[in-house]
C-alpha cells in the first residue's frame, strides 16, 4: 500500500521528533485523527510524564495525554532506532541561535541523522522547526540522500511552519490554516494530504523555501510592528501623549490598520529570535535587512524605558530606585503561558538589581526564576506585600490578576501592558508607558 493510501486509511504510523510546545499539541492532534504516533525525545523526564499520562504544556490536557496512552495511540521514547519503519516523520525540534547570535541548527541536524538512519523508501520527512529558507534543501535533504535514497524520488521531504500561539484559546492546530511546501509537487500533494487529515485548510505553496520563508515573514511583521508601536510609545512619552489613546482610536479604522500593542520587550523562542534567522541568510546574498536589525534594537530599549519609567515614578514621590522595593508581577514572556524563554521580565528585574533595588516578584505560572539571576521565588501577594512594595510594576497581564484589588492595595504601580486601563478607582498612582 502506498503512502498516500495509508494517511487516508490512518494506517500510517507518525513519529513526532521533539516533543516541546509544537511538537506536543501536535502529536496529540494527529493521535486525536485516528493514527499512532510515537514522540521521539532526548529529555527522560518528558518521555516519562508522558508515557505516565501527564502534560506539561498547559494548552494540553494530562487528561487527554492520559487517554490517547491508555489507547496506546501515543507513547513516547528516548530510543532512535525506534524511527525506524515510521511511515512520517516530523520534526519540531528547537532552533535557537548561538552566543553570535547565528542560527544553532545542531538539533536538526541530529534529528535528520536519526532519521537518516532509518529511513526507507516510500517514507515521508517533515521539518516544523522555524528556520531561514533553504535549511530544508541544505541541510535537510543531504543528510537524507546520504543513504542513497534520492528525495522526491524514493522518500518525499516537505517543509510545514508551526504556527502555534500557546495560551490561545480561539486558534489551535486543528483552524489555523496549515502551510505546506515540498521538494517536489508530489511532495507538496503528499504532504498536503497528511495535514488535511487533522488541519481544517492546507495551503500548499510551490517550495520548501516559499513555506520556510513565510514563517519568517510572519514573525518578522510582528517584530517589526512591535518596534513601531514601541517607538512610537517612547516618542509619545517625550509628547505627553497618551499612547493607549492613540492605539484605541487608530483601531477603529476597519482597514488598513492591525493593532499592535507596547510593551517591556518582547520574548519567547520565536519572535526574538526567528527575524535573525533571515538576517544571517541575507548577508550570504550580500543583503542587508534593515528593519529586522532597527526592530531588534528598539524592541531591546524597552526593558531601559520601563526601568527609567519606574526610576521616575519614584522620584516623584521622593524615592530612589537604589533600595526601594519593587514588586514585580508576571515573569513569563506573555499571559497566561508558562513560558520564560527571553522574557522581557527578567531583564527588567536584572536592570532594577544592578540599580540596587530590592525586587520581588509573582507569578501564577512561574515558581522559580534562576537562570543568570540568583536564584527567585515567586512570592504569594497579599495585600500586605502589595502595600509594603514602593512600586508595583505590571510586566505580564496574566487573566488571573485582580487589577481592582491590586490598585486598591499597591503604593504605586509601573503599568507597561495597560492592564489596569478598567480600574475604577486609583488612577493617580498609576503610571503607564
Ligand atoms: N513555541 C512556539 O510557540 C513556537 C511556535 C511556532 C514555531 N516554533 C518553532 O518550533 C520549533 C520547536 O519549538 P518548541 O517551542 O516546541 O521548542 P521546545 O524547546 O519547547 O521543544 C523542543 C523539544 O525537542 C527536544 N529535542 C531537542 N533535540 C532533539 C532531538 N535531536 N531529538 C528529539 N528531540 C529533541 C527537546 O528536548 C524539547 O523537548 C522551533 O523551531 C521553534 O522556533 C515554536
Amino acid at each position: 500500500m502506498g503512502l498516500e493510501d495509508k494517511i487516508r486509511e490512518k494506517r500510517a504510523t507518525v513519529g513526532v521528533i521533539g516533543l516541546g510546545y509544537v511538537g506536543l499539541p501536535l502529536s496529540v492532534e494527529i493521535a486525536r485523527a485516528g493514527f499512532q504516533v510515537v514522540g521521539f525525545e532526548t529529555d527522560p523526564e518528558r518521555i516519562e510524564k508522558i508515557n505516565a499520562g501527564r502534560s506539561y504544556i498547559t494548552d494540553v490536557l494530562s487528561e487527554t495525554i492520559e487517554n490517547l496512552v491508555a489507547h496506546g495511540t501515543l507513547k513516547a521514547t528516548g530510543d532512535m532506532t525506534g524511527l525506524k519503519g515510521i511511515d512520517v516523520k516530523v520534526i519540531c525540534v528547537p532552533t535557537p541561535l548561538n552566543d553570535n547570535r547565528e542560527p544553532e541548527l545542531t538539533y536538526v541536524k541530529e534529528a535528520a541523522d536519526n532519521v537518516a538512519k532509518s529511513i526507507a523508501p516510500g517514507e515521508m520527512i517533515v521539518l516544523e522547526s522555524t528556520t531561514y529558507p533553504g535549511t530544508t534543501e541544505e541541510i535537510l535533504q543531504p543528510r537524507l540522500e546520504s543513504t542513497g535514497l534520492k528525495a522526491g524520488n524514493d522518500f518525499y521531504l516537505a517543509f510545514s511552519p508551526e504556527r502555534v500561539d500557546p495560551g490561545n484559546k480561539r486558534f489551535s492546530i486543528k483552524n489555523t490554516p496549515k502551510v505546506v511546501g515540498g521538494i517536489t509537487k508530489q511532495c507538496t500533494k503528499t504532504a498536503s494530504l497528511f495535514y488535511r487529515q487533522f488541519v481544517k485548510q492546507v495551503i500548499p505553496v510551490s517550495s520548501t523555501r516559499v513555506a520556510e520563508m513565510t514563517k519568517l515573514l510572519e514573525n518578522i511583521y510582528r517584530a517589526v510592528n512591535i518596534a513601531l508601536v514601541n517607538e512610537l510609545t517612547l516618542l509619545c512619552d517625550r509628547m505627553g501623549i497618551d499612547v493607549w489613546e492613540v492605539i484605541d482610536a487608530a483601531s477603529t479604522k476597519p482597514f488598513g490598520f492591525t493593532k499592535f500593542t507596547p510593551g517591556p520587550g518582547i520574548g519567547g523562542h520565536c519572535i526574538p529570535l526567528d527575524p535573525f534567522y533571515l538576517a544571517w541568510k541575507a548577508r550570504e546574498y550580500d543583503f542587508n535587512t534593515k528593519f529586522i536589525e532597527l526592530a531588534g534594537e528598539i524592541n531591546q530599549q524597552m526593558p531601559y524605558f520601563v526601568v527609567a519609567k519606574i526610576s521616575e515614578a519614584l522620584n516623584s514621590r521622593c524615592k530612589s530606585l537604589k533600595d526601594s522595593r519593587v514588586l514585580v508581577l508576571g515573569v513569563t514572556y506573555k499571559k497566561d503561558v508558562p513560558d520564560i524563554r527571553m522574557s522581557p521580565a527578567l531583564k527588567v528585574i536584572r536592570l532594577l538589581q544592578a540599580r540596587g533595588a530590592d525586587v520581588s516578584y509573582h507569578d501564577p505560572f512561574v515558581v522559580t526564576i534562576s537562570s543568570d539571576l540568583a536564584e527567585m521565588n515567586s512570592i504569594e501577594i497579599t495585600e500586605e506585600v502589595l502595600s509594603r512594595a514602593d512600586c508595583t510594576v505590571i510586566t505580564t497581564d496574566h487573566s488571573s490578576y485582580d487589577w481592582d484589588w491590586i490598585v486598591a492595595n499597591s503604593r504605586l504601580i509601573v503599568d507597561t501592558k495597560n492592564a489596569t486601563r478598567h480600574v475604577k478607582d486609583g488612577s493617580e498612582k498609576i503610571v503607564r508607558l
